[in-house]
């Protein structure tokens, strides 16, 4: 069963626990928490006090908090993230120049080690790093805001993911964050994806909340 990973970015910071909450208990399994520092993405987010305020809400539903670091030097923040309660941090392997040396800090910090790459970053930068890892996270936007559209090639470096992880008999996650729809989930879902994140699907619009992961789950869990 896929996974659905609603991103907080989208969210009613003003209500940001009620907000999250809704989500879980319509269904949602995980909340993806979005930090952007304005050097690595042109935006500015939310630090380790925010996973900290989400973190009773973790332990009352077992939600986990997936942490994904859009910022330069991530070895400088992990410790912390880690402290405050993030479960999954997972960072971009074009923000670290020893990317090995920061997914070992991630697990010694006593959180599970992800890594992502931008749409424009080939897949073979993972080449040494994907057997250590606990997820990969396939960005299927340009990352930095929410609300944009999914970039078709996705699909294909989805699949060309799936295929190197069952050929390693890695369970690691296969992760795709940005313009995930219902119109596109299955999609997704067929093409390997295990985790999918959605921000404005989840939390913008009309419909409440728990409509939304309603049809996001019915989407990706239809069979053609
Ligand atoms: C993009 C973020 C995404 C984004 C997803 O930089 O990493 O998690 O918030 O938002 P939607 O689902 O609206 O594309
Ligand atoms: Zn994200």
């Amino acid at each position: 069963m896929p996974l659905i990973a609603p991103s907080i970015l989208a969210a009613d910071f003003g209500r940001l626990e009620a907000h999250a909450r809704e989500a879980v208990e319509a269904g949602a399994d995980w909340l993806h928490v979005d930090v952007m520092d304005g050097h690595f993405v042109p935006n500015l987010t939310i630090g380790p006090p925010v996973v900290r305020a989400l973190r009773p809400l973790r332990e009352e539903t077992g939600a986990l908090l997936d942490v994904h670091l859009m910022i330069e030097e991530p070895e400088r923040y992990v410790d912390a993230f880690a402290e405050a309660g993030a479960d999954i941090i997972t960072v971009h392997v074009e923000a670290c120049v020893h990317l090995h040396r920061v997914i070992q800090q991630i697990r010694d910090a006593g959180a599970r080690p992800g890594v992502t790459l931008n749409p424009a970053t080939s897949l073979t930068t993972l080449e040494e790093t994907l057997p250590l890892v606990d997820l990969v996270l396939v960005m299927s936007v340009n990352p930095g805001f929410g609300g944009q559209a999914f970039i078709p090639s996705s699909l294909g470096k989805i699949r060309r993911l799936r295929h190197e992880l069952n050929a390693l008999g890695s369970n690691a996650y296969l992760e795709v964050d940005g313009g995930v729809k219902p119109e596109n989930a299955l999609q997704i879902r067929q093409a390997g994806a295990d985790v999918l994140v959605a921000g404005s699907a989840i939390f913008r619009g009309d419909p409440p909340v728990a409509e939304n992961v309603a049809a996001l789950r019915n989407a990706m869990t239809l069979e053609v």
